[in-house]
């Protein structure tokens, strides 16, 4: 297909993925194979070991390069091992800022794993200009950015913190988890390099766990496609299958997401249980216009802080009945957590440390209604 000519619903539908040549299957085929017949040495048909490619994970990446805009996309084994292949990007000695409120295992992934060798980070608050500044080194190569934050919903305007690590020699990777590129797409705002973790909206299903890089630079894209083959980190075609299926959907359910979430935030805004919400679809976010006009919609993630603290927020988020209580977000189902004592905990005793009064929803596609009072119903109890 020529993609240029179709829209961001058609691509997730068609793009990658047109009838298989060989049976004429509509829906590309899990080709659970680890090799191909060569019929003579370094004659095949483009897939010669599954490491490699394979046609199942070819197709994913030939989609969702195609929503991000981007000219190559690389799936891996997970969110974690996409970030981890972007890190090893970096030459030796390399300096990287990162969000004050990155997603904690980037913050351990950076801080842990790759600051041991050799890599060296500084923490700053994206959204003000000053923060970067001063987080700035000569060494600098990468800028981290998430928006919204993973768990605190702040909005990052990713045009001006990707033009400011351009102009000096820095590239910027925006992790998109939480937009979507249904409703955000940083590379056409100026961002180099795309993460993902398949395993929330892409995938959509609570049923995958994956990752994903996409890329415009054609130096950058074979780097990150020599990395993905020589260390290895590959998503089986079970994987890519489950998120191509998801992915179909992926505009009609964030429409249902942002909607779902907009009706449980003016409920929390008015309960007295509930100190404070963070919703960028909110006028009082501090980075909404931001927000308004870098994504197509608000998102279905939304954090706020209970009035009783630690104690009131453990007790509420065991207390709700549709919302599930469970790390991970961005499926069809609601799922309620508290950032400080599950996803964040790797986080805790650092700059990055989360308000233990904190709750975290990813707002599913159920009956908004339904939602609402199951939330209400909890909040009222404690
Ligand atoms: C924003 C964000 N980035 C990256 C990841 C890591 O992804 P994965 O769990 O698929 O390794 C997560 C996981 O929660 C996330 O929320």
């Amino acid at each position: 297909m020529n993609e240029g000519e179709f829209g961001f619903e058609t691509r997730a539908i068609h793009a990658g993925q047109a009838p298989d040549a060989s049976t004429g299957a509509v829906v590309t085929p899990i080709y659970q194979t680890s090799t191909y017949a060569q019929a003579e040495v370094g004659v095949h048909q483009g897939y010669e070991y599954s490491r490699t490619a394979n046609p199942t994970r070819t197709a994913l990446e030939r989609c969702l390069a195609s929503l991000e805009g981007a000219s190559s996309g690389f799936a891996f084994a997970s969110g974690m091992a996409a970030e981890d292949a972007v890190l090893r990007l970096l030459p030796k000695d390399s300096h990287v800022v990162i969000p004050d409120d990155a997603y904690g295992g980037t913050y351990r992934l950076v801080s842990k794993v790759f600051g041991p060798a050799g890599l060296q980070y500084s923490v700053a608050d994206l959204t003000d200009p000053a923060s970067l500044q001063a987080a700035w080194r000569p060494s600098t190569r990468l800028l981290w950015v998430e928006s919204p934050t993973n768990p605190l919903l702040g909005v990052v305007d990713i045009a001006a913190v990707a033009r400011f690590a351009r102009e000096r020699g820095a590239r910027c990777v925006v992790d998109n988890t939480f937009a979507t590129p249904y409703l955000q797409q940083p590379l056409a705002l100026g961002a180099d390099i795309v993460v993902h973790s398949t395993t929330k909206y892409l995938g959509g299903h609570s049923d995958v766990v994956g990752g994903f890089v996409a890329v415009n630079d054609v130096d950058v894209a074979a780097h990150i496609a020599y990395l993905q083959n020589a260390v290895g980190a590959v998503p089986g075609p079970l994987d890519c299958f489950l998120v191509l299926r998801g992915v179909k959907t992926l505009a009609v359910r964030m429409d249902r997401h942002c909607a779902n979430a907009a009706a449980v935030v003016a409920m929390l805004e008015r309960h007295p249980a509930v100190d404070n919400v963070r919703y960028p679809g909110l006028p009082t976010h501090p980075g909404h216009e931001t927000a308004d006009r870098q994504m197509r919609g608000f998102g279905g993630m939304v954090a706020f802080t209970v009035a009783g603290g630690e104690d009131a927020a453990l007790e509420l988020v065991s207390s709700t009945k549709l919302f599930t209580l469970a790390e991970s977000l961005g499926a069809v189902e609601s799922l309620i957590e508290h950032p400080a004592r599950m996803t964040h905990l790797s986080v805790a005793g650092s700059a990055l440390a989360v308000d233990p009064a904190l709750v975290r929803l990813s707002v599913g596609i159920e009956t908004a209604d339904d939602l609402v009072d199951d939330l209400r119903r909890a909040l009222d109890g404690i």
